[in-house]
């Protein structure tokens, strides 16, 4: 009934047996040690009176018990287990990769798109500064005329260096996390897509509710959006269809802030249809598509935000649907 010297080499299998794991049962042993007991009655097993508790409990410590009863299946288990954590991080970073990979590679169409928004203010500066010198060796120059064609030069570096501010947040990977309205990702996802759109003649309509917000990366967000214009603008252009037109349109509903991009280009091939999220999946030229950009997309907003990305054909063309858990409000 009580147990003795010998008690330890009784209670040794079950115990070896029973607890999970040698971390779980030292815990309970180190608590049970910092009390003065006068005796231990356990639920199953001798009571364990005070003279035996002290040497009982280091005697346990010291006990091979759950995953460490088999050494070899142990080593095993613990192999898989820090083989597995090893993958996740390999698939996060690749992950990462490829995120910034999918920016690279839309990266060139943004430089003309840069080229193209400082081709403008760069011949007008040019021009003011020709027409200064001309003037000005002509001793024609007057102080407020130097003054004001000062401050149009002024004014166009202003404008290119908030282009190329635009550019740099899009590009700069996650920026923090935080509250952000639609409208604002809308804007910037339309003027770095303006050159090649307008370029084209592709008109961009915008309708929404501009309280509709999210929590969230807002450069990953702006990407997305980048990514779905950049295709309809390429179908628009493949399939040369006449007034070609993208609508955005964006609103909260049941708790979701929705952003819904809709071109006019005929829709996606019904035998593409479950393929387009797929990585790698193009149906452009190899120069042209890389194949990431909706898989990319997906990823941001079905992993990274928790939402949802899907598509369908509508009457004119493709639609798709961006519905991410509305932010709280400010
Ligand atoms: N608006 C659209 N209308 C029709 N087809 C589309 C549209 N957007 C995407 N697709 C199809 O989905 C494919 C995959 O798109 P994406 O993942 O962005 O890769 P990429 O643009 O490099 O081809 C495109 O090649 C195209 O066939
Ligand atoms: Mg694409």
């Amino acid at each position: 009934f009580y147990a003795k010297e010998d008690y330890f080499e009784k209670a040794k299998q079950f115990h070896a047996e029973y607890m999970p794991s040698k971390d779980i049962l030292n815990y309970a042993l180190n608590k049970i040690e910092r009390l003065d007991l006068e005796l231990i009655a356990p639920q199953h097993g001798s009571i364990i009176q005070k003279p035996y508790i002290g040497d009982l409990i280091s005697k346990m410590k010291n006990l091979d018990c759950g995953l460490y009863i088999d050494k070899k299946y142990n080593r095993e288990l613990i192999d898989i287990i820090d083989e597995l954590r090893h993958k996740d991080k390999a698939l996060k970073e690749k992950e990462a990769i490829l995120f910034q990979k999918a920016k690279m590679a839309e990266m060139g169409e943004m430089i003309a798109n840069i080229a193209h928004q400082w081709r403008q203010p760069l011949s007008i500066i040019n021009t003011i500064v020709a027409i200064a010198k001309e003037k000005n060796a002509l001793s024609l120059m007057n102080k407020d005329e130097l003054e004001k064609k000062l401050g149009e030069i002024e004014k166009n570096i202003v404008y290119m260096s908030h282009t190329i501010e635009d550019f740099m947040t899009f590009f700069r990977p996650n920026k923090e996390k935080g509250r952000f309205l639609i409208s604002e990702a809308v804007k910037s996802a339309v003027k770095i897509t303006f050159a090649s759109t307008d370029k084209h003649n592709m008109e961009v309509d915008i309708e929404g509710d501009g309280r509709a917000g999210i929590d969230g990366y807002i450069n990953e967000y702006v990407q997305v959006i980048v990514s779905v214009i950049f295709n309809a603008k390429d179908i628009l252009l493949e399939r040369k269809t006449p007034s070609p037109r993208i609508t955005i349109r964006y609103f909260s509903e049941k708790g979701q802030s929705i952003l819904e991009i809709e071109d006019n280009a005929g829709g996606i091939e019904e035998k593409y249809m479950q393929r387009i999220f797929e990585p790698y999946f193009t149906t452009k030229h190899r120069s042209m598509g890389t194949g990431l950009g909706l898989y990319i997309a997906k990823m941001i907003i079905e992993n990274s935000m928790d939402g949802e990305l899907s598509v369908k054909n509508t009457a004119l063309g493709a639609k798709f649907r961006i519905g991410v858990k509305s932010g709280t409000d400010k």
